[in-house]
């Protein structure tokens, strides 16, 4: 079928937003989204943090997309990247006045504290955005590569303790804040997040869940966040991406984007800007609220966070004439009448020592010691002295109702949110081709997920055969064996010395053009989806492990550091063009009917999209797949590749870029072996040897799928075994 010129594409990719397509969802995942978004703000913010599978996730983002971009208001939408940044310096001016009076010296250390806790949610955040930005939609765009190039800063150049997550973690530290990981399941919790603060974050988190097509808001969110600064004002930190770069790639953007594109970058500018500056009027309020909080009423506040857990450990322990048992579990507990009660109760009368039974009770030594932090513990005691010395002020008990005006609004225009371009569709049966373009479009056929992972499964399964007879493979030895990681390393120098180099002879004929084109095309397809396995590992919330830095290094790496020219994308679309073959971008409905790339190669480059969608559940099997494609990016079946490229003047950048980046003493395949040992080290130490057999299976199991792919002899050999032993027994 001949295409029309206009669905080929040529780099450079200039799209300033893919073509609006509706969203698919099965019926099952709507039911799902409207349970999660009926529940509280704080479980929004933890499903979406927690799960990056799923659809019905990927149909709350949709909806929490919907809910806050308004994209009903026609705002000026020529105007220039210096306007825009005009605008958004003065709201940052009247963000800075307010952020400079929360400092310790006119608030006080309990509001300080709780300010930064509070912002420390969205802080920790910042660049999310960016996690899956570049994926195979987008690959190789000009804008979205630009905006990778800010994500690998953001993220320490790969290094994990230069990141912003980290640097601004250790600057909340040196000031006493110590917060758990931020998918730890108590994160929000110690945080203290408000329901304003969750549903804030769970906007950030829903746009990084659907980046490709959110493109345009993205850019407005991400300069209009990165340059408002609010964390990095709070906390004195210099910003890593200075307000003139920020600048620049805003009116990159500018330059692609027509009159439709802009109205939504400025929906994202508005939006962010909205949610800055009403996160930082909550933390204000937050401060007063802090600072002009009754010393009653803060004692009301520690007793209330404890009584849950207090059951009926007091037994017989009696306040008012009741006992503590049944006082702490009441449902109905009433604060105020309880406080007036212990204030006259003996548990809080002076001991001729100086304290009261209370007092002795949490010190060290006494029943209740441990149960209250530092902190709770001098509060006691200055709210004992205060009762001792006779003070009987009113007790008024504050609730801390702080943004929920504001968040019960939001979260009810999430609930009454119906996106008008989500639609219920089931994938049906797709063809090979169909599924590739699904996958690759993923944001816009979530329904496919479901398909996606049954498929990387039944693949994993499959390849486990070459456990047993994997030595005879061609290109890899997937052969099991037992991991430590001397052996690892064994296997991953054995395959490259006798496999991959020592069979090199340089050739002395050469295929005819054609032939040598064809070839080239079987790999084409593999290619075009370069990297993709990993593009989804190391995501908000999972790279505090050694490895997922490892990962996302590899990753930048494979996408030039946002630096085009370096770009493998780019280079194999160079590659294409230089014998000829004009493809529409992988992205595009027309590819579907492309004639260039032969059919029975799709199951290879299906089966890296598959799992790359799910990079918490075949976490093992990616490590191990990733170190069989590195591989397999080395030695005599490249060197072959390039000696015939030459010899008809192609284009070899491809070729030639894999035989470097890729090598094992140092490259990508060196690095993927680490990885596996750095991974099934933290394994062994958290969970034990036996648990490492277990997880090491799994890993070895990603390397054989590749195989599975190459070692086409093999399977033919054994496949013909198999029949031949069939018949055996069909004889016996
Ligand atoms: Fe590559
Ligand atoms: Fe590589």
């Amino acid at each position: 079928m001949t295409l029309p010129p206009a669905s080929i594409f040529e780099p450079p990719d200039l799209i300033a937003a893919l073509p609006d397509r509706p969203f698919e969802f099965s019926q099952a995942a709507g039911r799902e989204a409207d349970a999660i978004v009926a529940g509280p703000a704080t479980a929004l913010f933890s499903r979406l943090i927690g799960d990056q599978e799923s659809e019905s996730t990927w149909l709350v983002a949709r909806r929490v997309l919907d809910a806050f971009l308004d994209r009903s208001v026609e705002l000026a939408d020529d105007a220039s990247a210096d306007q825009i940044a005009e605008q958004v310096a003065g709201v940052r001016a009247g963000l800075t006045t307010t952020i400079q009076s929360l400092d310790v010296a006119s608030v006080g250390a309990d509001a300080r504290d709780a300010v930064l806790r509070q912002r420390a949610v969205l802080g920790f955040m910042t660049g999310c955005w960016l996690d899956v930005l570049s994926q195979p939609a987008t690959q190789p765009s000009v804008i979205v590569n630009r905006l990778f190039a800010h994500h690998f800063t953001l993220r320490g150049e790969a290094n994990p303790r230069r990141t912003l997550h980290y640097r601004r973690r250790q600057r909340l530290e040196q000031d006493g804040v110590f917060l758990p990981e931020l998918a730890a399941a108590d994160f929000l919790a110690a945080a203290d997040a408000r329901p304003l603060t969750a549903l804030a974050g769970s906007f950030y988190l829903a746009l990084s869940r659907l980046p490709a097509n959110f493109l345009p808001e993205l850019v407005g969110v991400h300069y209009a966040v990165l340059t408002l600064g609010v964390d990095d004002l709070l906390l004195g930190l210099d910003p890593m991406i200075g307000e003139a770069e920020l600048r620049s790639v805003l009116a990159a953007y500018l330059e692609l984007a027509g009159p439709a594109e802009r109205a939504r970058l400025h929906a994202g500018l508005r939006c962010a800007i909205d949610l800055e500056r009403e996160h930082v009027e909550m933390l204000a309020e937050l401060a007063a609220w802090h600072a002009g909080l009754p010393l009653e009423s803060k004692v009301a506040a520690v007793i209330a966070r404890h009584a849950p857990f207090a059951g009926r450990h007091h037994k017989d322990v009696e306040v008012g004439g009741r006992p503590l048992a049944q006082t702490f579990t009441d449902p109905e507990l009433d604060l105020a009448r309880f406080l007036a009660e212990f204030r006259e109760s003996k548990q809080v009368r002076r001991t001729p020592d100086g304290l009261s039974a209370f007092v002795r009770a949490y010190k060290f030594g006494g029943p209740m010691f441990g149960i209250f932090s530092e902190r709770e513990a001098a509060l006691f005691a200055g709210w004992v002295a205060s009762v001792q010395a006779g003070e009987r002020p009113p007790i008024e008990v504050v609730q801390n109702t702080v943004g929920d005006e504001r968040a019960d609004a939001r979260a009810a225009a999430i609930r009454a949110s119906r996106p008008a371009d989500v639609v219920v569709a089931e994938p049906g049966e797709p063809s090979d081709r169909q599924l590739f373009y699904r996958l690759v479009n993923i944001e816009n056929f979530a329904s496919t997920l479901p398909l996606a992972a049954q498929r990387a499964e039944q693949l994993f399964e499959a390849a486990e055969v070459l456990f047993t007879r994997g030595a005879g493979g061609r290109y890899t030895d997937a052969s099991f064996f037992s991991y430590t990681p001397e052996a690892l390393y064994a296997r991953a120098e054995q395959v490259y010395w006798d496999k991959l180099v020592k069979p090199y002879k340089p050739l002395t004929e050469i295929p005819d053009r054609d032939e040598v084109v064809f070839l080239q095309t079987t790999y084409a397809l593999g290619a075009l989806v370069d990297a993709t396995w990993i593009h989804r590992t190391a995501n908000l919330g999972r790279s505090d492990r050694r490895c997922d830095a490892a990962l996302f290094s590899i990753y930048a790496d494979e996408m030039g550091f946002g630096d085009l020219r370096k770009n493998h994308i780019t280079l194999i679309h160079r590659a294409l063009h230089s014998m000829d073959i004009r493809l529409p971008h992988i992205r595009d409905a027309a590819f579907m009917e492309q004639g260039d790339l032969p059919d029975p190669l799709y199951g290879f480059s299906l089966h890296q999209l598959c799992m790359a969608l799910f990079p918490d559940t075949y976490y093992n099997e990616i490590l191990g797949y990733n170190l069989a494609i590195e591989m397999f990016g080395l030695g005599e079946l490249r060197l072959h590749e390039v000696q015939k490229l030459n010899h008809y003047g192609f284009d070899d950048c491809y070729e030639q870029a894999h035989l470097t980046i890729d090598n094992i003493s140092a490259g990508h395949s060196r690095q993927a072996a680490d990885i596996i040992v750095a991974y099934l080290d933290e394994v062994r130490r958290v969970l034990g040897d036996a648990a490492v057999d277990r997880e090491w299976r799994r890993v070895w199991r990603g390397y054989a799928s590749l195989a599975y792919f190459v070692e086409h002899a093999l399977l033919k050999q054994l496949e013909t075994e198999s029949e031949a032993d069939e018949d055996l027994s069909l004889l016996i």
